[in-house]
């Protein structure tokens, strides 16, 4: 199965209620996106999926939820202020600007214009905190969460009882005013970040950062992500940030081709050594055997939520011939699906059924996300529900008011089964385990 052309999905997005383009009504405002109903049950989803995969399957990583405005000396100390730039370039005939490794031959694509010197544009969005605009009160929207780990260290430590290896995982909004962005929500100036900092011992970070890129290329895997669409890129020593002394980019293979999902980095002990100096405040850890203070080396997987959402529709993406007729269906992860059942009465107008179908659905819904839908045809029902990528549709007919059973259908398989309508909490607890 090809993957789907961007257009596509981005149509469905918005058809199903996943991605809507923000700011709509006002004409849009540009790359910047909207979550839906379904849009927000999907990324809620994958968060919960990297926190229990990352945080609560180790007893070693502890979370962390801090602010996204912070002191602004932590983007000088980090050399986010010198150092987080892109090299843009403009054309003098339309005055659009590219950043440099977007336009190869320095040529610009829209009318061919020989395009400026580059020049270094800092990423990082500026604002005012308070009411007045001057150098004093200049604050940054944070355009990674790693900081706001790196200067609660001392607060994690002290508190936490860890002990080396360990992690600080936290999940949040990053800001980055891009020179280009697009391709839907591959890349955008408002994203989110899940984001570990794995604090080892220096020595052992070189095979940390092995385990880690294993580990989070397997997490991709058990997800659904076809294994031909994911690749791992280590980074040559020219591309490596200011911070890391070696990177590896998890790639999937986009509608528009190869792209990062996540960077796995070694930034040693960089950014600890830089705010223990800058504060004054100790950011090392006392080694037990060796009795001595060492400032760890940090392993640190960073993934994108937004770029993990487009891999996860754009791989689940089907189209299937059914009886001569294409049929499009998200064969998502029941994990990761917004909705996991859908249930329908067959005729809406015969209240024996749609009392029954909402009883069923309440009692599902004590457990799992539930979609009721009594009108339409059913086939209609079920296409909706397969292009949204519900798992399960539960089908309340007039045998039900007889035989206490009711149709399961499975979305990929279209399979149907009967089952008792008292056995569904069980039925779908075993469908739908973790
Ligand atoms: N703290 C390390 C760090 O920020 P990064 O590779 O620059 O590393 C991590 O970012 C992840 O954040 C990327 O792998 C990508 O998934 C996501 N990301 C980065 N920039 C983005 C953008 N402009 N739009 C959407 N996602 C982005």
């Amino acid at each position: 199965m090809p993957a789907p052309d961007l257009e596509t999905l981005t149509s469905l997005a918005k058809r199903r209620g996943f991605v809507f383009p923000s700011s709509e009504i006002y004409g849009g405002f540009a790359s910047t996106w909207d979550y839906g109903p379904l849009g927000a049950e999907l990324i809620r989803n994958i968060k919960d999926a990297w926190w229990r995969r990352v945080v609560h399957m180790r007893p070693e990583v502890v979370g962390l939820n801090a602010s996204i405005l912070m002191h602004p000396r932590i983007w000088e100390v980090s050399g986010h202020i010198e150092h987080f730039a892109d090299p843009l370039v403009e054309c003098p005939i339309c005055r659009r600007r590219f950043r440099l490794d977007d336009v190869p031959d320095g040529k610009c694509p829209y009318d061919g214009g020989q395009l400026t010197d580059p020049r270094m544009f800092n990423t990082m969005f500026r604002t005012f905190v308070g009411p007045v605009e001057d150098d004093a009160s200049v604050a940054y929207l944070r355009p990674e969460t790693a900081q706001s780990t790196y200067v609660n260290f001392k607060n994690v430590r002290d508190t936490a009882r860890v002990q080396m290896p360990f992690g600080i995982a936290q999940i949040g909004k990053a800001f980055r005013n891009e020179i280009t962005t697009g391709n839907f929500i591959f890349r955008s100036r408002e994203f989110e970040q899940m984001e570990l900092q794995y604090f080892v011992e220096p020595g052992q970070d070189d095979e940390s950062h092995e385990d880690w890129v294993d580990a989070r290329f397997a997490w991709w895997q058990d997800l659904g992500l076809e294994p031909r669409r994911l690749r791992l890129r280590p980074h040559s020593p020219e591309e490596l940030a200011h911070y890391a002394k070696a990177t590896t980019d998890i790639e999937y293979e986009f509608p528009f081709g190869w792209g990062e999902l996540e960077g796995i980095a070694n930034r040693t002990d960089f950014d600890l050594k830089r705010h223990a100096e800058a504060s004054g405040t100790d950011l090392s850890y006392f080694d037990d055997a060796a009795r001595q203070h060492v400032t760890p080396y940090v392993i640190e997987p960073a993934a994108g939520v937004d770029r993990a959402a487009l891999a996860f529709l754009s791989d689940a993406y089907t189209v299937q011939e059914v009886a001569g007729k294409p049929r499009t269906f998200l064969n998502l992860d029941p994990r990761l699906a917004p909705f996991k059942v859908a249930v329908f009465p067959l005729a809406r107008n015969r209240p024996p059924l749609v009392e029954l179908a909402t009883r069923i659905a309440d009692d599902l819904r004590a457990n799992w996300p539930i979609f009721y839908d009594a009108s339409g045809s059913i086939g209609r029902r079920y296409a909706r529900q397969d292009e949204a990528g519900t798992p399960f549709a539960v089908t309340i007919d007039f045998d039900s008011l007889d035989d206490q059973t009711v149709t399961v259908r499975e979305r990929d398989s279209m399979r149907q089964e009967r089952v008792a309508s008292d056995g569904l909490r069980a039925y779908f607890a075993d469908q739908l385990a973790w």
